[in-house]
């Protein structure tokens, strides 16, 4: 499947103007949500969309050896420079959909808060796994539609405002695009009711 550039272009310019108030704004996944995903980050480590970098903190040099932090938008990358990080860590502007990375170069792949605005879901999902170790973990923190008779169709029709105003989507199926890129599902917790989900996940 081939990128779509002109809405990769897109979104990347979204979130390029986003950055500068993303960490005043975005309030939604709590720290803790977040120490639940990265305390798991064993051996080397591969975050995607790693944002202005709220996790780079949270990685704990007693179960990560190495990070690799990936963004296609190099406003949210600069800030993401400035976060400290106790971890040997790259951060490096790259797209989720086409990453230049060899096959089975990582022990766990994680997003948060990512497969929400990733252009094409699936196809950055397959790239995960690609990039994957075959005994290596796939760990995805991240809202998703809910599955209610109201409130998911009233996500359906609001969705298009809030991609077009954010680059966020609000009605992912991200449980569902997980297994349509080939992954092997291994657990998926309830984290704040069933919109907030830990997707724990094999290649
Ligand atoms: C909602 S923010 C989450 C940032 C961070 N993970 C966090 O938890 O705060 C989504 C991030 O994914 C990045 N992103 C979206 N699509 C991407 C892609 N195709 N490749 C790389 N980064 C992407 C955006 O630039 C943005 O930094």
């Amino acid at each position: 499947m081939a990128v779509d550039q002109s809405h990769t272009d897109s979104v990347r310019r979204k979130y390029n103007r986003n950055a500068v108030i993303y960490d005043s704004m975005d309030r939604m996944i709590k720290e803790d949500w977040r120490l639940r995903v990265i305390g798991q980050a064993r051996g080397r480590v591969l975050e995607l969309g790693v944002g202005t970098g709220k996790n780079l903190p949270l990685y704990d040099p007693a179960v990560t050896a190495e990070l690799v932090g990936i963004d296609f938008s190099p406003a949210m990358l600069w800030r993401a420079r400035q976060k400290p990080c106790r971890v040997p860590m790259t951060l490096l502007e790259m797209d989720a959909q086409q990453l230049t990375f060899d096959d089975a170069t990582f022990d766990t792949v994680l997003a948060t808060c990512v497969f929400c605005t990733v252009p094409d879901p699936v196809l950055g999902l397959r790239e995960a796994r690609r990039v994957c170790k075959p005994n290596g973990q796939i760990l995805l923190l991240e809202h998703v539609r809910l599955d209610r008779p109201v409130i998911g169709p009233l996500m359906d029709l609001l969705d298009p405002f809030a991609a077009a105003v954010t680059g966020t989507h609000i009605n992912r199926r991200t449980v569902e695009n997980v297994r349509l890129a080939g992954l092997h599902m291994e657990r998926v917790e309830n984290v704040k009711g069933d919109l907030v989900k830990l997707i724990h996940a094999r290649p």
